[in-house]
C-alpha cells in the first residue's frame, strides 16, 4: 500500500503557501496535496506532472477537471483502461481497469511550475507508489520532467534514458523489469501549438495497450 503525502503536506513550504491561499478564497475545492487514482494492482502507472489550479486541486482526483484529462480519460477509455463516463467530477464513477494515474508533483504549483526543490521532495511519494505496485508493467510519463523525476526515484539517471516522445526503456522497479514510456505532456498548450496531436496520444495508448497485455 502506498499511503502518499497527507492531504495537508506541508513539506514544500511555497506549495503549502500556495494551497492555503487557494482555500482561504475557495474554500469548497480539495486544495490538498492529490492522492493517485486508480488501483494497487494496475499493471498501468500514469505519471503526470502536477494538478492544475482549477481542475485536481480542486476536484481531489488527478487531472479531474484539467484540460489535460479530457484527453488523458478519453484515451485511456478507448484503449480499455477505464469504465464509464468521465465528467470532470471525482464522483463521477469513472473507473480505472488495469490502470492508476498519479503525479510527480501531488500539490498544485503557482504558474503550474514546479521547483526543482518540490519536484525532488515529492519523490519519495513516487518510488513508494511505484515500488508498491505488485503487477507493474508499464509506466507512462507524460511529460519530460515526469520523465525525469520517474528515473530518479528508480535511482537511475536521466542522462542514460532520453526522454522523447514515444521514448521507451526497460527499467528495474522493485526488482522487476518494467518499461519506462513517455509522451509528450498532454497539456493544453502542447495541444495547441501541434506538439501533440490526439493521434500521437493515441498511438502512445495503444502502445501502453500492447506492453501492459504482453506476457
Ligand atoms: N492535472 C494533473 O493532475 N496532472 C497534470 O500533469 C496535469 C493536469
Amino acid at each position: 500500500m502506498a499511503e502518499g503525502p497527507a492531504p495537508d503536506c506541508s513539506l514544500c513550504p511555497r506549495l503549502a503557501a500556495y494551497r492555503a491561499d487557494n482555500a482561504a478564497a475557495q474554500p469548497d475545492w480539495f486544495n490538498g496535496a492529490v492522492p493517485a487514482f486508480g488501483a494497487m494492482d494496475a499493471r498501468l502507472l500514469v505519471v503526470g506532472l502536477a494538478p492544475g489550479v482549477t481542475g485536481a486541486n480542486r476536484t481531489g482526483r488527478p487531472f479531474t477537471g484539467d484540460w489535460a484529462g479530457d484527453l488523458l480519460y478519453g484515451a485511456l477509455s478507448d484503449h480499455s483502461f477505464a469504465e464509464g463516463i468521465y465528467d470532470k467530477r471525482a464522483d463521477d464513477g469513472f473507473r480505472l481497469v488495469g490502470a492508476r494515474v498519479t503525479n510527480a508533483v501531488r500539490c498544485v504549483p503557482p504558474q503550474n511550475k514546479p521547483v526543482a526543490a518540490e519536484i525532488n521532495t515529492c519523490r519519495p511519494f513516487l518510488t513508494e507508489e511505484i515500488t508498491a505496485m505488485p503487477d507493474l508493467k508499464v509506466i507512462l510519463c507524460l511529460g519530460r520532467i515526469s520523465h525525469d523525476s520517474t528515473l530518479r526515484a528508480l535511482g537511475l539517471k536521466p542522462s542514460h534514458h532520453a526522454f522523447g516522445h514515444g521514448s521507451e526503456h526497460i527499467v528495474e522497479a522493485a526488482h522487476r523489469p518494467v518499461t519506462l514510456l513517455s509522451s509528450y505532456h498532454c497539456s493544453r498548450y502542447n495541444t495547441n501549438t501541434g506538439r501533440l496531436t490526439e493521434e500521437m496520444f493515441h498511438t502512445v495508448m495503444a502502445r501502453a495497450r500492447a506492453l501492459a497485455d504482453a506476457a
